[in-house]
Parts: structure tokens; sequence; C-alpha cells
């Protein structure tokens, strides 16, 4: 059996100057000493560069960015494209947050568009799904996912699976202190993998890491490891700390 590594990601957000940047990781990195997981940090980008050179001889944390232009260069005032986003250091983005998705309008054919582009130019794309309260309260939750999950993904070839990681990040869990339970997360992580399936194959949807985001702390973050299909975490508040997101990545030590 395929054995997915674990995924922690620390989301910062609008958080963090290039000098808090520089504590936050000098801080962190001697509390990893132990840890085998992949630790990424999704830092604004006017911190990429700092970061990505901080951590260059530190091969447990990777850095990258929280959001990419959809256009590969030209006339699009301040916006910042994935060519310049790799130079600057990252291996990764998150496409399709929630906030990208509820306050600037990105639908799933951007993250779509988005998704491409990142896997053109080598970076890895952590594309977030998840169902609003209203969704869920309507019963309609593994409807929105199954169509946020398959737009997002459209045309999107099965040989490139390895520049894809998933994340179940429900909009009613983000930041509210309310995470879903570990076997709600279980169910829907599952559900995502069986629409990887339907999409590809077993084989390739068994080596697509799905993390859950959305009010992870240290105390729920061994139970949601635990699950069979959560291969990770992505952590918005609780990354803000380092070594608050040390205690978060030590939980991975605990498990499988
Ligand atoms: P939260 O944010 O951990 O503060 O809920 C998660 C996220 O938005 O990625």
């Amino acid at each position: 059996m395929f054995v997915r590594p674990k995924i922690i990601v620390g989301n910062w957000k609008m958080h963090k100057t290039i000098e808090e940047a520089q504590l936050y990781i000098e801080e962190l990195e001697p509390l990893l000493v132990d840890v085998r997981s992949d630790v990424c940090l999704a830092v604004p980008f006017t911190c990429l560069g700092t970061a990505a050179k901080l951590v260059s001889d530190c091969a447990r944390i990777r850095v990258g960015a929280q959001n990419m232009s959809e256009h590969e260069e030209g006339a699009w005032t301040g916006e910042i494209s994935a060519h310049m986003i790799k130079e600057a250091g990252a291996s990764f983005v998150i496409l399709g947050h929630s906030e990208r998705r509820s306050h600037f309008g990105e639908s799933n054919a951007v993250v779509n568009t988005k998704l491409t582009l990142a896997c053109r130019t080598g970076l890895q794309s952590i594309v977030c799904v998840g169902e609003s309260l209203g969704d869920r309260n309507k019963n309609c939750q593994k409807d929105v996912i199954a169509l946020q999950l398959s737009e997002s993904l459209a045309g999107f070839p099965r040989e490139k699976s390895a520049s894809l990681v998933l994340a179940y990040e429900p909009v009613w869990a983000i930041g509210t202190g309310k995470n879903a339970t570990p076997e709600d997360a279980q169910a829907v992580h599952s559900f995502c993998r069986q629409i990887l399936e339907n999409l590809w194959d077993k084989e390739t949807a068994q080596k697509v890491s799905i993390l859950y985001g959305g009010s992870v702390k240290p105390e729920n973050a061994p139970l949601l490891l635990m699950q069979q299909d959560v291969d990770g975490l992505l952590v918005g508040g609780a990354a803000l700390n380092a070594y608050t997101f040390s205690q978060i990545i030590h939980a991975t030590l605990t498990i499988r």
C-alpha cells in the first residue's frame, strides 16, 4: 500500500512582515529536529524570497504562496505570476482558498486555470474545497464538494497528479474555533478520494494527499491526523505562533 507522507501547512494569510517572518523561522527550525513530515509555510508574497532563503538549508521546511495570478504575464496591475512566485523560491501555491472564493470571486474555473499554470511552472498546488454552513444545513455538502472538485480539476491529467494536494476546509470551521469532527473529516476525505478515483483511477487517487483545514489546534490535531484519509493539516490562526505550530507538527510523530 502506498503510504502518503504527512504534510502540515501553515497559512499565515495577511500576517507578518519580513522581520517577523525571519524571527518565526529562526524559532521554528530548532523545534523540528525529530520531525519527518513535510512542513510548509504559505507566506505573504513580500516574505517569500527571505523565507525561501532562510529555509534553504532546512530540508524539512518548504515555503509557498497563498495565491497567484491566473495570467502568465502582462498588463495585470497588482498581480503576481506563477513564474515570479517560483523564482522567489516557492515550491507550492494555495489555490481556491475559501477567502479567495468569497472575497475575491475566485470561481472553480479560475482555480482550474491557475492549477494548469502552476503545474506548468513547476509549482505544487494545494487546491482548497469546502462547503458553507448554508450548504451543510441544506445537506448538500457532498454536491458542493463534488462540483468544486470536478470543475477545479477539469482536464488536469492524471500523470501530473503528483503536483496536486487537496485541502478540505469547511467554510464554517475556518477561524471559528469549531473544527469538523475527525469522523466527519474522514467521511469527506474519503468522498474526495472516491471522486479522484472516478476521475482517474484507484492507484492515482491513493497517492494524492488530502489535508484538513479549519480551526486546527494542538489539541485536535492528533485525532484528525489519525484518520485514514487525513494526510495532513492546513492551519491558519494556530500557525501564526511558531511554538504552537510546532506542537501541531509534533502530532505527526504520534501516528503511523
Ligand atoms: P484557521 O484557518 O486554522 O484559522 O481556521 C485555516 C485556513 O483558513 O486555512
